[in-house]
């Protein structure tokens, strides 16, 4: 699908940036399996670590937050307010155990977690990336319609300016 507002460009790359972290995460979870902690000299396992580190407390609060706060309104003003609350819904369960992962990700980095933690960690760690891939592919296929469809040049231009700054 060709974009034409800049809003949809930007959050269609943070999307698919996220789903390949997401990929990642659950490739290391398989990996390493649920029974004890992956070996913390293993330098893929420690750089997803950092990755989703950053990722959670970053891009994702920063994305969720935008959307939230700036772009939602205004398509709730365009009579897209049942596709905003959904989403909304969404994000209030995922980023808090985005929250929780992203804290365990910094433990399991410096190699401080037994093995209830790392099981609690394989736990969320699923449960995040089922959730927040079916919210994206959600996103892609629904919202990224709606900001086509809704969003005039000239307010395309005022969020894209907030955002960028935001960020
Ligand atoms: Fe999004
Ligand atoms: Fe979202």
């Amino acid at each position: 699908m060709e974009l034409d507002r800049q809003v949809s460009r930007m959050l269609h790359e943070e999307h698919m940036a996220v789903l390949s972290l997401l990929e990642k995460l659950e490739t290391t979870l398989q990996r390493a399996g649920r029974g004890a902690p992956p070996d913390v000299a293993d330098g893929d396992v420690i750089r997803l670590m950092g990755d989703l580190q950053a990722g959670i407390e970053g891009e994702i609060t920063n994305h969720f937050a935008f959307e939230e706060n700036e772009l939602f309104p205004c398509l709730a003003r365009e009579g897209e307010g049942d596709l905003v609350d959904l989403l909304c819904e969404e994000h209030v369960v995922i980023l808090p155990l985005g929250r929780q992962l992203a804290e365990l990700a910094g433990a399991v980095r410096s190699g401080n977690v037994n093995g209830d933690d790392w099981a609690r960690f394989h736990r969320l760690g699923g449960e995040f990336a089922e959730r927040l891939r079916s919210h994206v592919d959600k996103e892609e296929m629904a919202l990224i319609q709606a900001v086509e469809d809704t969003i005039d040049e000239e307010e395309d231009t005022r969020l894209a300016e907030q955002y960028a700054s935001s960020r």
